[in-house]
């Protein structure tokens, strides 16, 4: 079994990207490595802030590791939240405020449209390269499901009349953004 770095200790992306990445590889987190502090976050997009962080682990412990950014892109907000997503109404990882500050933009705008965009960053013997998954969807006007996390419970992907919130993990993982770009990640490891 292969090891790799996976650039987070957020539990519900290690099981989503787990159960996509198969039994050939041991996930570490970045518990695991000992890095305890928060990696900066400072890219003004979301490949920077992938390689930022790819870069920082590689840095810091010379793994293969991979890290990801992901941001939610609604149209008619000029692609916000995008690479805001986590701060888009506070500071911190306020889902409950960011899902109200939403749905407050978006109040009267009949175009909903919005997609999810995931880049991970590869850093293999030394080689960074990049990968991207997008699901397209909209957002709905109230939330609704108890499952996944962030903007879940008010995003429909194209072609369903549900939320990713109320949908199975592995739904959510056959057509989701980090689903995509983790598969994609498979393709070239
Ligand atoms: P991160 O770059 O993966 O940490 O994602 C940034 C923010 O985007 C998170 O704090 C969430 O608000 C949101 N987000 C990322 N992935 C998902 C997802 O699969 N569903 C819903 N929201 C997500």
């Amino acid at each position: 079994m292969k090891r790799i770095v996976f650039a987070t200790n957020n539990a519900h992306k290690l099981a989503e990207v787990k159960a996509v990445l198969g039994s050939d590889y041991e996930l570490v987190t970045l518990k695991e490595v000992d890095i305890t502090e928060d990696i900066p976050e400072t890219g003004a997009t979301l490949d920077e802030n992938a390689s930022i962080k790819a870069q920082y682990v590689y840095s810091r412990t010379g793994l293969d590791c991979f890290a990801d950014d992901t941001g939610l892109e609604v149209e008619a907000l000029d692609g916000a939240p995008g690479v805001r997503s986590a701060r888009y109404a506070t500071d911190g990882h306020d889902f409950a405020a960011n899902n109200r500050k939403l749905l407050r933009e978006l109040e009267g705008k009949t175009n909903r449209k919005a997609r999810f965009r995931t880049v991970i960053s590869l850093i293999r013997n030394g080689v960074e390269q990049q990968v991207e998954g997008i699901v397209e969807g909209r957002i709905a006007t109230q939330e609704a499901g108890c499952g996944g996390f962030g903007y879940d419970p008010l995003f429909v992907p194209e072609g369903k009349d549900v939320t990713f919130a109320e949908m199975s993990a592995e739904e959510k993982n056959a057509i989701s953004h980090r689903g995509r770009a983790v598969a994609a990640l498979v393709k070239i490891l």
